[in-house]
């Protein structure tokens, strides 16, 4: 395996150096990603369908905006942008337009545009011509969990004249993720548990072991009374074939809220999605994601988005394009929650930022994003042997809101397989900063060298993640995971949103500017006991303030209304 690798790598050294091609060296993997096997070059025939992301004109300018309507002291706050406006921000230059089509015309290729400011193009070529233009070395790999050939290059190079116009080529460097689902921990038949009539704030002790909506109804106060606003939209996503069944959900509704029996959700489908209904289509994850959003948020207008495997993106598995699929609409939701996600390690530094940069063009259009942090503690996504910690992607880009897992109800503890820590790609935003120093100084030299001290800290915030009820192929049955936690707090946003734009209010847009404020990290609840060991370590702890395992904490929803401004 070294050995390939030495031999790979001073291939590519030779066509670097190549004097002929003024190339200069754009993105490099040190090493073969854990977990694949180099099989020697791919054919140079082969077509490869490769990606360019051209450089914005002014992105400093649209994170500006961002902050600008997303911070609640701001005269901008909830002033989001237009679709028009944000694109006028993230659009190329001329001169980048001009470059990037005088190099593509010099070597006899068409190029499509693929999202709507104009910022990522899709060319075709055969693996021979790619190896020259951009000073690569294509080659096959595989991934030895599941047998599947990935054609990547562990590094490549622009032509000196594209320096400063291209910001990336995709895929080259980054391999295909493995996304990850949640177990389904008590599959089988058994009686689904049934609403509890509760009294007052009390939580039924039955939500200790089995976690329903009357569960997080009680725990969080989040209202059982049903939604108003119609153009309110709560989106979920759907990816690798994942598929929400309506019979399971009306199954899960008639146990747990009869009083929403019949509403379903609306379907959206991009890259060749679909959304069958036989009961062996029915998917674990996107069962949980729908029953605990239509289940929780009541009434909220909810749509299923469902990506299917005709990416566009190269084995992004859809996570770009479900993104500049939103930006294309006039009126994208105001919540988007997903409960999928990848180890930032498995993904090139320059691609996390492009994608990190498309969540800050949809927030700015004043839709609030969520992901699930992971499931592996700091071990990452997945657990894996590791020496460091392995921050997930996309928790650690600082214009989404991640969410982490709590269990228990007095008081909630923190789940331990809760994904936190801190990104290698991504610094500590301004948001966050004073929270984070705090919680720096009192971790001491604990897990020193094994995180970025410097780096975007995360999960934002939690909520129940452990033993959720979901109906799945006709089964009830309990699930654990990031994944529940994710849509239940984006159920609590969209019930906020709800009454927001009944009062004639903004929607919240991007969370985090205030979450982190005063008055928004108050209205949650501050979970602080709990570890999210990994790396054959303990982790780190869940304690008084922010922390990386709970974030700020779950929310209250009495007092987010309070916060908010209602
Ligand atoms: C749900 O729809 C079915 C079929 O249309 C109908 O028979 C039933 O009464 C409805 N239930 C509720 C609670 O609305
Ligand atoms: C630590 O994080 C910063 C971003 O804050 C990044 O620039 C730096 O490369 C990271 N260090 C390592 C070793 O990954």
């Amino acid at each position: 395996m070294v050995f390939v690798r030495a031999i790979l790598l001073s291939f590519i050294s030779l066509a670097v150096a190549s004097p002929l091609q003024n190339l200069v060296l754009h993105e490099k993997m040190n090493a073969i990603p854990d977990g694949f096997a180099h099989n020697g070059p791919a054919a140079a025939s082969t077509t490869l369908n490769l990606r360019i992301n051209l450089a914005s004109n002014n992105m400093a300018g649209l994170e500006d905006a961002l902050f600008a309507v997303s911070t609640p002291d701001s005269a901008q706050y909830g002033q989001h942008l237009t679709k028009e406006e944000v694109e006028a921000f993230v659009a190329p230059k001329p001169d980048t337009v001009a470059a990037v089509n005088s190099f593509l015309s010099a070597n006899g290729l068409t190029a499509q545009t693929i999202s709507p400011a104009g910022d990522w193009l899709s060319v075709s070529m055969p693996v021979s011509k790619a190896n020259d233009l951009f000073g690569a070395q294509f080659s096959v790999f595989t991934n030895q969990a599941n047998g599947q050939q990935a054609i990547r290059t562990m590094e490549y190079s622009i032509p000196a004249s594209l320096v400063g116009h291209v910001e990336l080529v995709h895929p080259t460097v980054t391999f295909p993720a493995t996304f990850g689902a949640p177990k389904f921990t008590s599959p089988g038949v058994q009686a689904p548990s049934t609403a509890t009539a509760l009294v007052g704030d009390a939580v039924p002790a039955s939500c200790a072991t089995t976690v329903t909506p009357s569960c997080l109804q009680a725990l969080y106060g989040i209202p059982t009374t049903r939604a108003t606003q119609s153009s309110n939209k709560l989106g979920v996503s759907g990816f690798i074939d994942q598929f929400a069944q309506n019979a399971d959900l009306q199954t899960f509704l008639r146990a747990q809220r009869p009083d929403l029996v019949n509403t379903t959700f609306a379907l959206q489908t991009l890259d060749g999605g679909s959304n069958p209904q036989a009961a062996k289509d029915a998917g674990i994850e996107a069962n949980l994601d729908i029953q605990y959003t239509i289940g929780v948020a009541s009434g909220v207008p909810t749509t299923f988005i469902s990506v299917g495997d005709d990416f566009q993106d190269g084995d992004l598995e859809g996570f770009l394009d479900i993104i500049n699929f939103l930006l294309g609409e006039a009126a994208p939701p105001q919540v988007l929650t997903t409960s999928y996600g990848q180890n930032e390690n498995t993904i090139s530094r320059a691609l996390a930022n492009q994608l990190c940069n498309a969540y800050m063009q949809l927030g700015a259009r004043g839709t609030s994003i969520l992901f699930a942090s992971g499931d592996g503690g700091v071990a990452g996504s997945q657990t894996t042997s590791c020496k460091t910690f392995l921050p997930t992607f996309p928790s650690g880009c600082p214009f989404m809101t991640s969410v982490g897992a709590t269990t228990g109800i007095a008081p909630e503890v923190a789940a331990s397989f809760s994904s936190g820590g801190f990104s290698n790609f991504f610094a500590r935003p301004s948001y966050q900063n004073s929270v984070v120093s705090s919680f720096l100084t009192k971790l001491g030299s604990t897990n020193s060298g094994k995180f970025n001290v410097s780096g975007r800290g995360f999960p934002d915030v939690s909520a129940q993640g452990v033993n959720v009820e979901i109906v799945s192929g006709g089964e009830t049955g309990t699930v654990d995971g990031t994944s529940c936690a994710s849509p239940i707090f984006a159920s609590v946003v969209s019930l906020l949103n709800d009454r927001l734009i009944a009062a004639g209010k903004s929607p919240l847009g991007f969370l985090n500017p205030f979450l982190y404020s005063a008055a928004g990290s108050a209205a949650l609840t501050d979970v602080t006991s709990g570890t999210n060991p990994g790396c054959n370590t303990n982790g780190f702890s869940a304690g008084a303030g922010w922390d990386p395992v709970t974030g700020l904490g779950t929310p209250n929803f009495a007092k987010l209304l309070t916060a908010v401004g209602l």
